[in-house]
């Protein structure tokens, strides 16, 4: 069954990004050919065990990656996105499980990190957030603490919840419209934000580069480059 909504209906917006939107900006994927999770194993570098067993090489890695989103852009998907936050007068969240800053570089605010971010450290002696543009490797003090050695990446590790699950679901509930945009629904919990979204009724879409894991879940399926169908997206809904 497609839960049919005409565009004039729809006042409060959910939307689900993941690393296909920041592909075009120089950023790997995870699972495609070549992907993050080709290179690296998950294991070794994205558990809160492979952190315990070997710090070093879990913060190189992620000082890495720090480093690099540091050196790119936001694309025309992300400022897409940002002009929708601006313009679109009912509810809206954009709900990244990326944890690179190029959504809120293009100028997105209502915004939030499901998997953390990585220009954050995490002091696990306080519990406090720093913002952090350099390297963790070195085991610098916490500013807020001064305990040396406990800042860590702030990033969801596999085994860890993700962030503000409340707010997402809170939103999930009063939305008529779920968007799901450059993920391949292998993840949960945010593969199963669309199952959720159906099941109330909610109307939903899929702009990806092929069909996602949970494809047939989706109302409606749109399939090309970020920068191509979420620009072109964004025109038709706020033309209404
Ligand atoms: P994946 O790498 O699993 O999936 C990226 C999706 O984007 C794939 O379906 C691609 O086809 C699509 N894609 C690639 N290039 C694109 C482009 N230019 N335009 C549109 N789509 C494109 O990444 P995620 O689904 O984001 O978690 O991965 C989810 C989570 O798994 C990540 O947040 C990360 C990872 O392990 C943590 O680190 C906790």
């Amino acid at each position: 069954m497609t839960n049919e909504r005409k565009v004039t209906d729809i006042k409060n917006i959910v939307i689900l990004t993941g690393a296909g939107v920041s592909a075009e900006s120089g950023i790997d994927t995870f699972r495609s050919a070549g992907g993050l999770w080709e290179k690296h194993r998950v294991e070794d570098v994205a558990t809160p065990e492979a952190f315990a067993r070997d710090p070093d090489l879990v913060l190189r890695f992620y000082d890495m990656r720090r480093e690099r989103i540091q050196e790119v852009l936001p694309n025309a998907a992300h400022h897409a996105l940002a002009c929708l936050d601006a313009e679109w007068k009912g509810g809206l969240l954009i709900v990244t499980q990326n944890v690179d800053d190029l959504h809120e570089r293009a100028g997105a605010r209502r915004l939030l990190h499901m998997h953390g971010e990585h220009l954050n450290a995490w002091c696990t002696a306080c519990d406090q957030r720093h913002v952090w543009r350099g390297t963790l490797f070195e085991r610098p003090s916490c500013p807020a603490c001064g305990v040396p050695g406990q800042l860590r990446p702030d990033i969801v590790w596999f085994g860890e919840m993700p962030y503000r699950m409340e707010e997402i679901y809170a939103a999930l509930n009063r939305a008529d419209l779920f968007v799901s945009i450059g993920t391949s629904g292998a993840v949960y919990p945010a593969a199963g934000f669309v199952r959720d979204a159906r099941e109330q009724g909610v109307r939903t879409l899929e702009l990806n580069l092929e069909p996602s894991q949970g494809s047939h879940w989706f109302d409606e399926s749109r399939y090309g480059a970020a920068t191509e169908v979420v620009p072109a997206w964004v025109d038709e809904i706020l033309r209404g």
